[in-house]
């Protein structure tokens, strides 16, 4: 395949890998059973991709997509920049000839491309990562969009970091003694978590109840975000460590880090740049599962959100089909809210917000925005402010 003997695309798929492997003295590679692109419909990921595409190459295990953007619906709507709407498109078009699963979610994991137990991966995208390695016990590096496209081309990848057990040790103790009462709780407890640890590998300690998955969700997105945490340990419930002794690998932690209400609250103050009035509200960073479009479907029963703001979810395909066959589509359309699949909340579709206040319940959201200023907040804040027009 190096030699080129099995064509351009699967060449410069092996040259990736071979390099990345060489970087971190790896000494094999490993065979892959799945693999989760994070595309972006952004020009870099546009070389990769349709230089894999064009030379012929195609995905030799289920290799699942990130979202770019609804490119027909958004096109109704708004006037996309049209180089960007053309790099889209071509991203897209891409993705399908090289034989991706065109998920366009950035929760392959739930529902479109799920790794079992003990499966060796190659998965990109913030919250996958984490989620992966730590909520479902397979094994996955921190890998960027090209180089899980390689892998997923390949069939392979080099056996470094996180796929070497002794890398896999916890490093930082975290005590939680905030109250964690709901997903944005853990939200706001991933996006401290991540800033303090970095690269590190978190065990956290002092939590009483089980986390659901769109709290895991939600710790997983931000802490990878603010940091760079490709896994972590709750013993107890999470997979890969029964005690905080097998976390460490009989280790000592090299550093202890105590969460109280005071550092969440902290966090959640830091995020805002702005309060009063909003021009529209962002959900769905990371994609919304079944159950939030359920809550957040209940939370506007019998309403109307206020004629200045958008409300926007953002979701899968496959989440939106069963959230229609359940009337939370139509619950929240009557209330004058939109569910859009396919689409990232960066992308230059969103290019018409550029000057106005965005509201949204996710930190990674307000990092990455494509808007002017933000207010960060649970889903029941955001719909009340929806509703009203404004947050105080
Ligand atoms: Fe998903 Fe894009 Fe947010 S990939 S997590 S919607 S930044």
């Amino acid at each position: 395949m190096l030699n080129g003997e099995y064509g351009q695309g699967n060449q410069s798929a092996i040259e990736l890998l071979v390099a990345i492997g060489d970087a971190y003295d790896a000494e094999q590679m490993i065979p892959i059973t799945r693999a989760h692109a994070a595309s972006s419909g952004q020009e870099g990921d546009l070389y990769f991709v349709e230089l894999l595409a064009n030379g012929g190459a195609k995905c030799r295990v289920p290799t699942s997509t990130n979202p770019v953007y609804d490119i027909e619906f958004f096109h109704k709507l708004y006037k996309v920049p049209s180089y960007e709407a053309e790099v889209a498109r071509r991203v897209m078009e891409a993705y399908k000839k090289v034989g991706a699963i065109l998920s366009w979610s950035c929760v392959p994991y739930l529902a479109e491309n799920i790794p079992l137990f003990g499966e060796t991966v190659a998965f990109s995208e913030s919250s996958a990562t984490p989620y992966v390695n730590s909520v479902l016990g397979a094994t996955t590096n921190r890998e960027a969009a090209q180089s899980a496209l390689a892998a997923g081309v390949v069939g392979k990848t080099p056996k470094y970091g996180l796929h070497v057990k002794q890398n896999r040790k916890g490093t930082v103790l975290i005590e939680v003694k905030a109250a964690l009462k709901d997903s944005f709780d853990y939200t706001l407890l991933g996006q401290f978590v991540g800033k303090q640890v970095g690269y590190g590998i978190p065990v956290l300690i002092g939590i009483t109840r089980r986390p659901s998955t769109e709290e895991l969700i939600n710790f997983c997105a931000m802490s990878n975000t603010s940091g760079a945490v490709s896994m972590f340990y709750i013993p107890g419930f999470t997979v890969g460590a029964r005690t905080v002794e097998e976390a460490f690998q009989g280790d000592k932690p090299k550093d202890k880090i105590i969460v109280t209400d005071v550092e969440l609250k902290r966090t959640w103050d830091e995020l805002q740049t702005t309060s009063g009035k909003i021009d529209f509200v962002m959900l769905g960073c990371p994609h919304y599962t079944l159950g939030q479009v359920a809550d957040a479907a209940k939370l506007l029963e019998r309403k109307k959100i206020h004629s200045g703001v958008s409300f926007w979810i953002c979701t899968s395909a496959t989440t939106k089909t069963l959230a229609q066959k359940m009337g939370y589509l139509d619950t929240i359309e009557k209330a004058g809210g939109s569910v859009v699949v396919d689409t990232c909340i960066d992308e230059p579709c969103w290019s018409t917000y550029k000057d106005k206040v965005g509201m949204t319940g996710s930190p990674k959201c307000a990092y990455y925005r494509r808007f002017k200023d933000v207010i960060v907040a649970g889903l029941g804040d955001c719909v009340e402010a929806a509703v009203k027009g404004e947050y105080e």
